[in-house]
């Protein structure tokens, strides 16, 4: 396609969009086609702030890993709409904390699978798994996942701006509840998800980006308070469920955290 540096690996169709090669394109990447690029322009051009919300999400990401393998002692990552590889990646970030960690990346994208794969040849305590949120079971009992991570330690699961793309006919509140309950006592949640509240004409004009070609019906118009019940009952850590940008900040926030509409958390299961 013209425009287009490197060619579609097997299985991928560079004609139509993708979530993780639109996030590529936000994140100033270069693994995403024309077809990424044209949608994504669609929504830049009606919120521009998504380039700063994406990165923003991801140091979010980038924090939130490194307090879990450091400071909660997590061992094990189980990742759940992992994205194309970049910068800082999940099992980069936690091994830096903890050389032992161990990684499960799951993704439903050909062309996450193939560069993750690709990335993490030589890592034995990093694997990759080609499953559905939509069907959980398919994760927590997946031989790979079984294998990798011991399910009776503590287990750190990352849903990391992914959840605002399952609209509520699809019942992810249900869906994170089985993962949740998938998990021993101790393990945590780490979750971001944008808010509806601050900025509707965005989340709106996203719906009908990315419904064009996910070809979902139904809605994910959530609110902080919405977002706050994937948690469940575990018990949200210090300082709670706030603006990405506000969560453990290392140094001053980089941007008015209004403009910057997309919340995240860290819980624990007591
Ligand atoms: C916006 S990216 C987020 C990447 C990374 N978690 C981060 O926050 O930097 C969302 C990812 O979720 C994946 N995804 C979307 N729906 C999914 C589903 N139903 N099951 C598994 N992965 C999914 C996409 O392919 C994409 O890689």
């Amino acid at each position: 396609m013209s425009g287009d540096v490197r060619p579609a690996p097997a299985g991928v169709d560079a004609s139509i969009p993708s979530i993780a090669r639109m996030y590529d394109y936000y994140l100033g990447g270069k693994d995403n086609f024309a077809s990424d690029r044209e949608a994504a322009d669609r929504l830049l051009a009606v919120a521009p702030e998504i380039v700063t919300i994406a990165r923003a999400n991801r140091a979010f990401l980038g924090r939130a890993v490194r307090y879990l393998a450091g400071e909660a002692g997590i061992r094990q990552f189980l990742d759940i709409g992992t994205g194309l590889p970049t910068q800082n990646n999940v099992h980069e970030v936690a091994q830096e904390e903890a050389p032992d960690a161990r990684v499960v990346y799951v993704d439903n994208d050909q062309a996450v699978l193939v560069h993750a794969r690709a990335l993490l040849a030589t890592d034995p305590r990093t694997v990759v798994v080609d499953a559905d949120l939509l069907d959980p079971e398919t994760i927590t009992d997946h031989p790979a996942v079984r294998e990798h991570l011991d399910f009776d330690r503590p287990v750190a699961l990352l849903l990391v701006a992914l959840l605002h793309f399952i609209s509520d006919d699809d019942r992810p509140y249900e869906m994170v509840a089985k993962l949740r309950d998938a998990l021993p006592a101790g393990s945590h949640l780490a979750l971001s998800h944008v808010v509806y509240e601050h900025h509707p004409e965005a989340i709106e004009e996203a719906e009908e980006v990315y419904r064009s070609f996910l070809h979902r019906t139904g809605h994910s118009r959530r609110t902080r308070d919405d977002v706050r019940h994937f948690f469940g009952d575990w018990e949200l850590i210090e300082p709670g469920l706030t603006y990405v940008t506000q969560w453990r900040a290392t140094g001053p926030a980089p941007t008015d955290p209004a403009k910057v509409w997309i919340v995240g958390g860290v819980a624990r299961k007591p």
